[in-house]
């Protein structure tokens, strides 16, 4: 009985693994423009530009895709294709340090839907479109 109830978990996952596959590489692009820019306003520019409290102590000016992919003074907060290491999206996890989760100070962090969309832009390459 085991026996025929992995043979079918392993059929299904046969028959259903390309479509998965298939939905994943037909996801539609982030758009720098119409879908991070917006979040980028509304939830770190107000830090992350020339005066801001962010700005100020590393160096991130997030104003525009030039600035944000140099980064920090230490080094680039993006490495596109990886969303997993890339700081700006440990930052806006918790995942660099509890006490700097982005947006810095603000209660609960940012939606979850909007961290996806980060994030996907960022394994989608971090491109400029
Ligand atoms: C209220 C101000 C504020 C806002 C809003 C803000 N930040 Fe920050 N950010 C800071 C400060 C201050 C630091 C430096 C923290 C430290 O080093 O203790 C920082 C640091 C960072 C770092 C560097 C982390 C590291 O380990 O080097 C990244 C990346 C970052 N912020 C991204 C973002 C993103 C993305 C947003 C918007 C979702 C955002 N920040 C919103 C103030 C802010």
């Amino acid at each position: 009985m085991k026996k025929i109830t992995l043979l079918c978990g392993a059929m299904v996952a046969v028959l259903f693994l390309p479509a998965l596959a298939f939905s994943a590489t037909a996801q539609p692009d982030v758009s720098f423009k119409t879908d991070v820019s917006p979040i980028i306003h509304d939830y770190c520019l107000n830090c992350h530009e020339p005066g801001g409290k962010g700005y100020e102590k590393n160096g991130l000016d997030m104003s525009t895709y030039q600035s944000l992919m140099k980064g920090t003074r230490f080094g680039s907060v993006i490495n596109p294709g990886h969303s997993f290491t890339s700081i700006m999206i440990q930052a806006v996890e918790g995942r660099v340090h509890a006490s700097i989760k982005m947006p810095y100070g603000m209660n609960g962090g940012l939606a979850k839907d909007k961290i996806e969309i980060l994030k996907k832009w960022v394994n989608q390459g971090a491109r400029n479109n």
